[in-house]
């Protein structure tokens, strides 16, 4: 029985900047951030979307009633966290209105987490083959205005359902991962702003994807041309380019492997680093952009969470029949979004609501997506599904 990601949707809030406004504002030259770095725009989160909001947003743009019915565990990856103690999956549950009896937790390892649902997702599937199970990974990447990271920002959400038999990508085994406990990138409590050692952790980044790469090839007998397309975590595109010159040499393949890439790259450079939905936006990225798209395609996922964790797995694609359909959906969605000069966006910024114990009201006004926060009354933060009048 093959298991895997039948469904996939995603949702980015509708403010964005462009990186030659942001270069120019910064002081830089344009080129290290559309070249040097790989992006050309980043999202921007009013302070009405969140990961719960996002998530729901994104998984929206596929659940039926019967998926709704049949999803027996919800598994939220986020290391935006709203909440210390109560998971993220509680509040997504009721503004979906999935069903009750089902399993509902978040998972926390920087940009790793929705990986480790996606696979444990696929085990539990595995052994309950008419379960679906619902993965999410939603973030808003934030390091600060006039940092290096900065540039390096983004906000957004990947919703998969898991089920066996699936359209989009079954996934394989094995899995060769690689961890270990690094100071690369952390987000002490009391900050809403990550701390990054960024030349580290790309250099962290390369080695594990080297050892699990390695590791991979040992225990199938598999290389580079048993491979279609790689796919990777992309906190900016050009870390991917980093990876995959690794690996690739001038050869024909080689050359085919750097074309899916440009596929799998367009719409993470269009809306910034989304942490643990990004491997999963740039797999949407491939099946959408790519003309080499077909049933049978074999490609490789790298995961990397700082901290770290690393992981390198395979997937088979399926027949995909609807990936046009999410193509014209989210090129629609990137297409809607408002630009924002450099100063609107950091009055955004600066206006996310640090944890505080006050109620208090948003703006709403201007929100045109089905699922945003209101405020928070009584210590509860408040969700609103515009469609429940
Ligand atoms: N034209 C073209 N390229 C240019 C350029 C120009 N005018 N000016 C600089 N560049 C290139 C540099 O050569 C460099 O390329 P390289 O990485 O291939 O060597 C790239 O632009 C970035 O320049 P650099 O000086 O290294 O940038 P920086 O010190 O400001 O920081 C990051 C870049 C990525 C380290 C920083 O944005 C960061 O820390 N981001 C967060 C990373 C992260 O998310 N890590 C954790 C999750 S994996």
């Amino acid at each position: 029985m093959s298991v895997g990601i039948d469904k996939i949707g995603f949702y980015t809030p509708k403010f964005y900047i462009d990186m030659v406004d942001l270069a120019h504002a910064r002081n830089e030259d344009p080129n290290k951030y559309l070249v040097g770095i790989g992006q050309t725009r980043q999202a921007v989160a009013p302070v009405t979307q969140d990961i719960v909001t996002m998530a729901a947003n994104a998984a929206a743009t596929f659940l039926t009633a019967e998926d709704k019915q049949n999803i027996e565990m919800i598994i939220f990856g986020t290391e935006s966290g709203i909440d210390n103690s109560k998971a993220a999956a509680m509040y997504l549950q009721n503004l979906l209105e999935l069903s009750h009896e089902a399993r509902a937790f978040e998972i926390k390892q920087a940009c790793y987490g929705a990986t480790a649902g996606l696979q444990m997702a696929v085990d539990f599937v595995k052994l309950h083959p008419e379960a679906s199970v619902l993965v999410v990974g939603a973030d808003i990447a934030r390091y600060g205005i006039n940092t290096p990271g900065e540039v390096t920002q983004g906000a957004g959400a990947v919703a998969m359902l898991v089920k066996s038999n699936p359209d989009l990508v079954e996934i394989e085994e094995p899995s060769t991962f690689y961890s270990e406990d690094i100071m690369d990138f952390w987000r002490p409590l009391y900050r809403s702003e990550a701390i990054v050692d960024g030349h580290y952790s790309n250099n962290m980044y390369i080695d594990f994807f080297t050892k699990t790469w390695e590791q991979y090839q040992q225990k199938t007998n598999q290389t580079m041309n048993d491979f279609d397309a790689f796919l990777f975590h992309l906190p900016y595109t050009k870390m991917g380019i980093k990876a995959l010159r690794t690996i690739l040499t001038d050869d024909d393949h080689s050359q085919k492997i750097w074309q899916e890439f440009e596929a799998a790259k367009k719409y993470n450079a269009e809306v910034g680093n989304i942490y643990t939905g990004s491997l999963y936006l740039s797999l949407l990225s491939w099946l959408a952009n790519s003309t080499n798209v077909k049933q049978g395609n074999h490609i490789g996922l790298f995961s990397f969470g700082s901290g770290a964790q690393g992981e390198f797995f395979a997937g088979r694609i399926g027949p995909a029949k609807k990936r046009l359909e999410i193509k014209d959906q989210v090129d629609e969605m990137l297409a809607d979004r408002t630009l924002l000069s450099i100063d609107e966006y950091e009055e955004i910024f600066n206006a996310r609501k640090p944890f505080e114990s006050a109620d208090y009201q948003l703006d709403t006004s201007s929100e045109n997506a089905n699922y945003y926060l209101l405020g928070q009354k009584n210590h509860q933060l408040i969700y609103k599904n515009a469609n429940e009048k």
